[in-house]
């Protein structure tokens, strides 16, 4: 019989700060999303660095006769420097279209409305009811006022109307709905950050992701990379500068804020900095120069926890903030490949544990599961005594389903994992089952101590990257079966994994037939041209070879099909040299259609790469991570296959060795714990094969016998949930009881095909 013994007296685990969530402004997430804000490009600073296409009147339009430029003579101030000079005739006017689809207003709400201008005359402002507001200084002034809107559309525009001829400047216009997150001026948006408050997150990493370490290293550059002590103080004083994600941050949602809505949320803040590096570019802050960079990490420490003694404590306090933040975690840098950014590390760690021994400093190992940044960041991380490294990975669900046991031999006495970015390819039903049999592997792993899903947001308008855990438009949101599982596991987290004991449950089901990696090899250009020649494919167990023709690669063959290999055991050879372009190759091999294949990338990603990746549909998976950088000079490529077992040579030199695992379904995937604060013990339970499992839940020397049950399934592992239809994939509640038998007391549960399932015993 089927059975899952738990055994609550025996508690392993502290389950801590385990599920957060990791927010970034990338798919417009902040500015036109979490960011209240409705007026896009309000203080005229938009500009092509940004993105290619914007301009200081990006969002605005205005009525034939007035005239208008974007000036810097007299500004707000230093960081605000533009801003819109008009000439207007009576009644002429401008409007500003918000993000993308208009602005959301709805009948009855209020809305606050604000400008800095000088000029003399009655302005009429409009955006589903009407303002008046009377201009009266030749200096800058803030005028304010309330917008009762009478109608509800999501479509609209802000329209100000000039009523008086005259000439203005305006700067800084702003609307905001007076219904925030919590009802704060300058606020959150309300559906999104309430989504987010009810998951009941342990932490929350921010502001990124790349976002962090990505653009000049100058910190008064309009592409500088993310420095935290410019995002705070007044809206209109701060500066706005380009998100690397191709927009611009107007950082209304700076340091301050973040503090304060993690704090709303009851989350931890886990704030990452940039470590003097910017990855991107190989670029690093002149060793001497580290100091200042150093500096704004302790200042960060210091403004979160320090008193009114403290200088940056002080400043937190002048915000509005008296009691400290209670920083816990800070993490130096996000998923850097390259010296330059080890060579820093120890700088700050040195600086941060001499000044905070308590803070718990994070160290990063690169984007992938495996592979020489990976391995950088490890390695440094135990040098140095970090307490947590940064891990990141996007796979294919069938990784996740080769890789369950992932965590299982981590060493616990050294440092512990941060798993601060990871999604399964997808939003579907399947993604999230698979993603929820992972977290019971990471609830399990002694070392594993902190876990967030990655993108949290995406406007629907503005999609950068895919998937992601909430998709929204300006007035709708659409939770994923992703945030549901996120949810799931996060509200019935516990406070102590306990022991579990599987009887009956041990078949493992293949989820590919394929045992070998045999079938087509493609050679493929990419980003290049070069001849490839003295190419031959030798089947290694009959000692057979196959010499091909030479080739050129180009625009008008950009690849050579070698056909079908069905060895076991094989190799494949040939010399490369390229003569144009910034790449290399893409050797696919063991490729069962197109969607299905392995791929050796030489020179991949911005030519740094020499990878080997598996996809199953079209979704690729990193499996080995080498640094490289293709030149036009002459390689001897080699790439041999055994079993699966890949091994690459370049020029002699072996550069990738992975053995590539194939995905597999156990009976049930598990996890239990206790919460302390509630007396609970939480089972959870992930089928993910076809079939129902009758199966026996008993909590060993218990009398709890009161069982909440919360269940996520569908018919369809394709099903999804989308802005029109956001319910197809919801969780289900009800309660029960189990039965008591000697000192223990069973659930007869029966656990449906493709299912989550959380149960509750008190
Ligand atoms: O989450 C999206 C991006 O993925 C993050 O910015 C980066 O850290 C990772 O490469």
């Amino acid at each position: 019989m089927k059975k899952i013994e738990v055994f609550e007296k025996e508690a392993y685990k502290d389950l801590g700060d385990l599920y957060g969530l990791f927010f970034e402004d990338i798919n417009h997430a902040a500015d036109g999303g979490l960011y209240a804000e409705l007026i896009q490009n309000r203080s005229f600073e938009y500009c092509e660095i940004d993105r290619k296409e914007y301009t200081p009147l990006t969002a605005w339009s205005k009525s034939e006769g007035i005239e208008w430029e974007v000036i810097d003579t007299n500004p707000l101030n230093n960081e605000n420097k533009h801003y819109l000079h008009v000439k207007a005739n009576a009644n002429d006017s401008i409007s500003n279209e918000g993000y993308k689809s208009g602005i959301f207003v709805e009948e009855g709400k209020k809305y606050d409305f604000s400008l800095f201008a000088k000029g003399n005359g009655k302005i009429k402002v409009e955006c589903g009811g009407v303002l008046e507001l009377k201009l009266d200084s030749n200096e800058w002034k803030k005028y304010e006022g309330i917008i009762t809107a009478n109608k509800t559309f999501n479509d609209g525009k802000l329209v100000i109307t000039f009523e008086n001829a005259g000439q203005y400047d305006l700067d800084m216009i702003s609307l905001f709905p007076e219904e925030t997150f919590n009802n704060k001026k300058n606020g959150l948006r309300k559906d999104i950050a309430e989504a987010l408050k009810e998951m009941h997150p342990k932490f929350m990493r921010f502001p990124g992701g790349c976002l962090t370490h990505d653009g000049s290293l100058d910190k008064y550059a309009r592409n500088s990379l993310y420095r935290w002590e410019r995002t705070i103080g007044k809206v209109e004083e701060r500066p706005t500068w380009r998100n690397n994600w191709g927009y611009n941050q107007t950082l209304g949602l700076g340091y301050f804020e973040y503090f304060c809505f993690c704090e709303e949320i009851g989350a931890a803040p886990l704030p990452v900095l940039a470590g003097g590096f910017n990855p991107h570019k190989g670029e690093g802050v002149p060793m001497e120069k580290m100091q200042e960079w150093v500096d704004e990490a302790l200042h960060l420490i210091e403004f979160a926890n320090g008193d009114e003694n403290s200088e940056w404590g002080k400043k937190r306090i002048e915000l509005g903030h008296k009691e400290p933040f209670n920083l816990k975690y800070i993490g130096i840098g996000n998923e850097e490949i390259g010296q330059g950014f080890f060579e820093r590390y120890p700088l700050y760690h040195e600086a941060i544990r001499k000044k905070y021994p308590e803070i718990k400093i994070i160290n990063t190992a690169g984007p992938f599961a495996v592979g020489e940044g990976y391995e950088d960041g490890w390695r440094s991380a135990k040098k140095y005594g970090s307490d947590l490294v940064d891990e990141h990975y996007y796979s294919s669900p069938e990784w996740f389903l080769a890789n369950m046991h992932h965590y299982e031999d981590f060493d616990e006495k050294g440092p512990h994992v941060f798993l601060g970015e990871y999604a399964s390819w997808g939003n579907t039903f399947y993604n999230a089952i698979v993603e929820a049999a992972y977290m019971t592997g990471l609830e399990k792993a002694k070392a594993v101590d902190l876990a967030c899903y990655a993108p949290m947001l995406c406007n629907v308008n503005y999609v950068n990257w895919a998937p992601d855990m909430l998709w929204f438009d300006n007035h709708r949101i659409a939770k994923t079966p992703n945030y549901y599982v996120q949810k799931m596991f996060m509200t019935n987290q516990g406070t102590k994994e306990v022991k579990t004991k599987l009887t009956d449950l041990d078949e493992i089901i293949p989820v590919v037939d394929a045992k070998n990696i045999s079938g087509n090899i493609i050679i493929e250009r990419n980003d290049t041209e070069g001849k490839i020649y003295d190419i031959k494919v030798t089947d290694l167990s009959e000692n057979k070879t196959v010499n091909f023709d030479e080739t050129v690669l180009n625009e008008a063959n950009p690849r050579i099909d070698l056909g079908n290999v069905v060895a076991k055991n094989y190799t494949l050879e040939f010399k490369f040299k390229r003569s144009l372009g910034r790449k290399g190759l893409k050797i696919f091999f063991g490729q069962r259609n197109p969607e299905n294949t392995l791929l050796w990338e030489f020179g991949g990603w911005d030519n740094w790469d020499c990878n080997i990746a598996s996809s199953y549909n079209r979704r690729f998976s990193t499996i080995s991570h080498r640094i490289f950088h293709v030149e036009d000079i002459e390689y001897t490529l080699k790439l041999e296959v055994r079993g699966r077992n890949i091994k690459t040579f370049i020029n002699g030199i072996n550069w990738n060795d992975v053995t590539d695992r194939l995905p597999e379904i156990e009976e049930l995937y598990t996890a239990a714990s206790i919460d302390e604060t509630t007396g609970e013990t939480i089972v959870k339970v992930v089928n993910l094969t076809g079939e129902e499992k009758m199966t026996d839940v008993s909590i060993n020397n218990s009398n709890k016998a009161n069982v909440k049950v919360i269940s996520l399934k569908s018919d369809s592992l394709t099903a999804e949930n989308t802005l029109d239809k956001p319910d197809t994939v919801v969780p289900i509640e009800f309660s029960t009881t189990a039965s008591k038998e000697n000192d223990n007391v069973t659930y007869k549960a029966c656990f449906a095909p493709h299912s989550v399932t959380v149960l509750k015993f008190n």
